[in-house]
């Protein structure tokens, strides 16, 4: 089953044929690079629910979607110079994984066990462990020891059907650190079968050289590091941490409006452990999504529908701290606040390469339907990048991004705890080799 699962093209002489025929037929064909067939796509293209084809085929031309329907209804005229079989399984989106703290060195497991004995982690932070540890592993790491460690990680979340993700900076908080972080990031995207968005996120705690100077790091991050890495194209967007370990909404709010003078979109860790007014911030500045929210306010999650700010939800963060407090779900369905799921993969707070996990705690601890989670990691995932237009749905036009699964129906993914479900990922049109 796994074996015919997997999607491969057939036959060469097939090949040679179809595009033959093609040439023979003139302008007539309908011609693509390659089709689908034997399978069921979950389009996640419906405002609720899957969007279930069941029996469909699916085409794909320069790297994306041509055509998908019921396979009864596959134009005549399509000629498909490969030719893949599902084997029986169900097609999605590739998934997204919108917030990642992916690349860093070092382990923080000495911190759990702390934890496990009743140190909250702003006491460990208030003691210069927490992001502050990482930051010492991360500086003392070259930019080669960064690549592999993180590529481990990498590997896990692709395994589990992921083709996009997002990559924060955020354990360097120094010009060279930060920029070595986020190469690492870039690096992978290019040598890797994965699409990577990057984000900078200088303004994740106070480095102990401004201890004392938020302002003044603050300036530095918005007058100094983010221009300099801009310039460099190696960043996407900016993100800031708005707790009171860490940046207040005015000293975010200088940051963004950097940010935006570079043209670059925001986003905000916001209400993870109190509530700052950081999602009333995010919704201000139009930011792409606020994440965590545990402790949103009422006002704050108003002002986010307001300005279609995503909420992203890190069931990993607040499964590991042994939060009490779930995001208030229902207030977010009933204000149309998009939900989308994402592991915050990091040393501290999520130690978790698992993107089914995550969706079967987004349903287990946040109260999410599978449907739900799977759009939170898909479509509403997409959304939180500012990538809706382009990923996160099967539908004419779209980048070719597909995982497939060995599972009898789409809501068997949030089902299992983990799992090893995923058969096969096709980015850009193209199958990727199991890594
Ligand atoms: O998303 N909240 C801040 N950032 C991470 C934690 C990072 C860390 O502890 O290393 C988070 O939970
Ligand atoms: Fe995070």
């Amino acid at each position: 089953m796994q074996e015919r699962l997997q999607a491969r093209p057939r036959a060469g002489s097939r090949r040679v044929g179809s595009r033959l025929k093609a040439l023979l037929q003139g302008n007539s064909a309908m011609q693509v690079d390659a089709v689908w067939t034997n399978l069921h796509l979950a389009t996640l293209d419906t405002p609720s629910g899957y969007g279930e084809i069941e029996d469909a085929a699916i085409a794909v031309r320069d790297g994306r979607i041509t055509w998908l329907g019921p396979r009864a209804r596959l134009p005549q005229n399509l000629q498909s110079a490969v030719s893949h079989d599902g084997g029986g399984g169900w097609l999605t989106p590739g998934l997204i994984d919108c917030h990642t703290h992916l690349v860093w060195a070092g382990s923080r497991a000495d911190e759990f066990e702390r934890r496990l004995q009743g140190a909250s982690y702003a006491e460990i932070a208030a003691a210069g462990g927490g992001i502050l540890s990482t930051v010492r592993a991360t500086r003392a790491a070259d930019e080669q020891a960064l690549y592999e460690q993180s590529l481990r990680r990498l590997h896990a979340l692709s395994a589990q059907g992921v083709t996009s993700v997002e990559i924060k900076s955020g354990y360097g908080l120094e010009l060279h650190a930060e920029r070595r972080c986020l190469r690492v990031a870039r690096r992978l995207g290019s040598e890797q079968r994965v699409h990577v968005t990057t984000t900078f996120l200088g303004a994740h705690t106070l480095p102990p050289e401004y201890a004392g100077r938020a302002d003044d790091y603050i300036d530095a991050l918005a007058t100094t590091l983010l221009p300099a890495l801009h310039a460099e194209h190696l960043v996407d967007a900016v993100d800031g941490y708005c707790e009171p370990i860490a940046f207040t909404p005015a000293q975010l709010r200088r940051l963004f409006d950097a940010a935006r003078m570079l043209g670059l979109p925001v986003k905000l860790h916001a209400e993870q452990l109190s509530d700052g007014g950081g999602a009333q911030l995010a919704a201000s500045v139009a930011a792409l999504s606020a994440d965590h929210l545990e402790y949103v306010s009422d006002a704050g999650l108003a002002a986010m529908a307001g300005a279609g700010t995503v909420a992203v939800l890190l069931p990993g963060a607040y499964y590991a701290l042994r939060e009490t407090r779930a995001p208030p779900v229902a207030a977010m369905r009933r204000l149309g606040v998009p939900m989308a799921v994402a592991t915050d993969c990091n040393p501290g707070t999520s130690p978790c390469a698992s993107p089914l996990l995550m969706l079967n705690m987004a349903c287990t601890l946040f109260g999410l339907a599978p449907d739900e989670a799977l759009a939170g990691m898909t479509r509403h995932a997409a959304r939180a990048l500012g990538l809706h237009a382009d990923r996160g749905r099967l539908a004419i036009g779209l980048r070719a991004d597909f995982a497939l699964w060995d599972v009898a129906h789409p809501r068997e993914l949030a089902y299992w705890i983990g799992g090893r479900s995923c058969v096969g990922r096709v980015v850009d049109g193209v199958p990727v080799e199991a890594t």
